[in-house]
């Protein structure tokens, strides 16, 4: 049995001030009945991680280089996300993929380097609308799993998360049809590349306008493991109904 994972991802939002949100999540949830997590920007992660110590919630980050140490101004290494209290990463995500022309070569490097360190990772796949419509959204998310998950991947520390690239921040959610298809496909292309029981522990997330209100329907899909999710993470409110509505899941 898969344990589930309900991630949230801050993005470029919140200061010192917003981790009174992180304190909320905590004592509201004590015992979740899942796995919690928010991956939240650099400069938050190491007093977040000492106010969630004794909380059931884990501190994660978005993105890391993928060199271990050295002369890369304004970048951060996977060894001092490790440091600073994280205990997974983001890789891949869209708005990477995006805006800092990501290639999946470079989130696999990233990915070895975040292992290298000891954190988990949580590597996301999705279309853009443009492919969907053209009917290669299979095709495009299996070479991204391909070229961005390292061989060396172990089930207990990879996650991925699939956040088809439309339904992010736009409200507009991926149909039960579409997720389910996804997700069957991702299960697949991993059993043929790690063997069923390797890829029978690798958590599959969606992504993608989550809310307290689509959440139960969305968690009642085959092979959906739990969510990563922007922008109800950012409140106790938003985030804790979709926490409880995984672990009755
Ligand atoms: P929203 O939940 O705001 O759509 O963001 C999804 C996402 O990109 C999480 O990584």
């Amino acid at each position: 049995m898969r344990r589930k994972l309900a991630a949230g991802n801050w993005k470029m939002n919140g200061k010192l001030a917003d981790l009174a949100v992180l304190e909320r999540i905590g004592a509201t949830l004590p015992d979740p009945g899942c796995d919690m997590l928010v991956c939240l920007p650099a400069t938050l992660i190491q007093p977040a991680a000492g106010l969630c110590e004794s909380t059931a919630l884990r501190i994660g980050a978005q993105d890391c280089h993928t060199a271990r140490e050295g002369a890369h101004t304004g970048d951060i290494a996977a060894a001092q996300l490790a440091d600073a209290g994280a205990s997974a990463v983001i890789l891949g995500h869209s708005e990477r993929r995006a805006d800092h022309n990501e290639t999946s070569a470079t989130v696999r490097a990233k990915a070895e380097a975040a292992q290298a360190a000891g954190l988990s990772l949580i590597i996301c796949v999705g279309e853009t609308l443009t492919e969907r419509d053209a009917g290669t959204t299979l095709d495009v998310i299996g070479k991204q799993l391909n070229a961005s998950v390292p061989d060396s991947a172990d089930a207990a520390s990879l996650v991925i998360a699939y956040e088809p690239v439309w339904a992010i921040g736009s409200g507009r959610v991926a149909t039960a049809t579409q997720i389910g298809e996804v997700h069957e496909f991702l299960r697949a292309r991993l059993i043929a590349r790690f063997g069923a029981q390797d890829a029978d522990g690798i958590r599959l997330l969606y992504g993608g306008s989550v809310k307290p209100d689509n959440a139960a329907e969305i968690f009642a899909i085959k092979d959906v493991d739990g969510a990563l999710v922007g922008g109800a993470s950012l409140t106790a409110d938003d985030f804790c109904p979709i926490v409880t509505a995984l672990a009755a899941s």
